[in-house]
């Protein structure tokens, strides 16, 4: 069985299910690793070729394996308190914020949650010492592969070297016996989270309004029009004044209109309009 290469056919037709799907615009560049993520999924299906899996997959009559191809198809690379800048500018926010009401942020592409747990920790620490309001964190992500890890909160000691270690101390428990080596984030900190499958190219579900939404390193994986319907999507779930974190590599500049720049990658509607 030959499962070393796609041809152009196979190709343009993962690419444009891919697109319809979750907006994924796959790049030829990109072959080589779209058959190392799906070749064994070609071989349990029992098919002798990416063509016939692809049909399947098209077919919609395979639900369950349209997700495990979603799920293997997306790059879900995060860590814990990337892009430290936006955690001190989200401090910052927070600060400001009335206590009088609940502080939420979403992370609309949370992966393995990380980012989600690194948002938490910081709303706590400032809670600690009455810097904040309550608060409340939401993680979202088209994956389920990664939302199962989210939502366990159970983390490989290697993943977890960028928490300082007050917090460590503070929000993590470290395993012992058969869980040495991991950690799982404290039940106070998981309390406070939800997360939930939502898929950004799709329209978005009532939702009370954030006072923050992450939407870091995943704008990369679409192109212009399906980029501006998904912020123009969520700004409508942002409170008047609240603030939409990008990637630091990432702008809206020229992409969205009635955006004011508050900092690097981080953005608020412009109310002088
Ligand atoms: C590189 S990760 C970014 C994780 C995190 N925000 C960070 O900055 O570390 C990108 C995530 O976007 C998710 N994603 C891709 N397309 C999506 C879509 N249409 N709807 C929701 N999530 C999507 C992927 O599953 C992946 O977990």
């Amino acid at each position: 069985m030959e499962l070393n290469s796609l041809d152009e056919l196979e190709f343009a037709t993962i690419r444009d299910w891919l697109f319809d799907k979750v907006g994924i615009a796959l790049t030829s560049s990109k072959k080589a690793l779209i058959c190392s993520r799906l070749f064994k999924r070609v071989q349990t299906a029992g098919l002798d070729s990416y063509g016939a899996y692809f049909a399947q997959l098209v077919s919609d009559q395979f639900p369950e394996e349209a997700q495990v191809a979603i799920n293997l198809l997306t790059t879900n690379e995060t860590y814990f308190f990337r892009e430290p800048k936006h955690f001190d500018m989200l401090s910052e926010i927070v600060e400001k914020a009335p206590r009088s009401s609940i502080f939420r942020v979403w992370s609309a592409a949370c992966s393995t949650g990380e980012e989600v747990y690194s948002i938490a920790m910081t709303l706590a620490e400032l809670q600690r010492v009455a810097r904040a309001p309550k608060w409340e964190v939401r993680g979202s992500d088209v994956s389920t592969r990664v939302l199962e890890v989210a939502q366990g909160g159970h983390y490989g000691l290697e993943r977890t070297e960028s928490i300082s270690p007050t917090m460590l101390k503070r929000y993590c428990l470290s395993g012992t016996g058969p869980y040495e080596g991991t950690l799982l984030i404290d039940r106070s900190l998981r309390d406070k989270t939800a997360f939930a499958q939502i898929n950004l190219i799709e329209p978005l579900p009532h939702l009370i309004p954030f006072n923050v939404i992450f939407l870091r390193n995943v704008l990369i994986y679409f192109d212009p029009p399906v980029k501006r319907k998904i912020v123009t999507q969520l700004l409508d779930s942002l409170t008047p004044d609240g603030v939409l974190f990008v990637g630091m590599a990432e702008t809206l500049n020229g992409l969205i209109d009635g955006l004011v720049t508050v900092g690097p990658g981080a953005y608020r509607r412009d109310r002088r309009g």
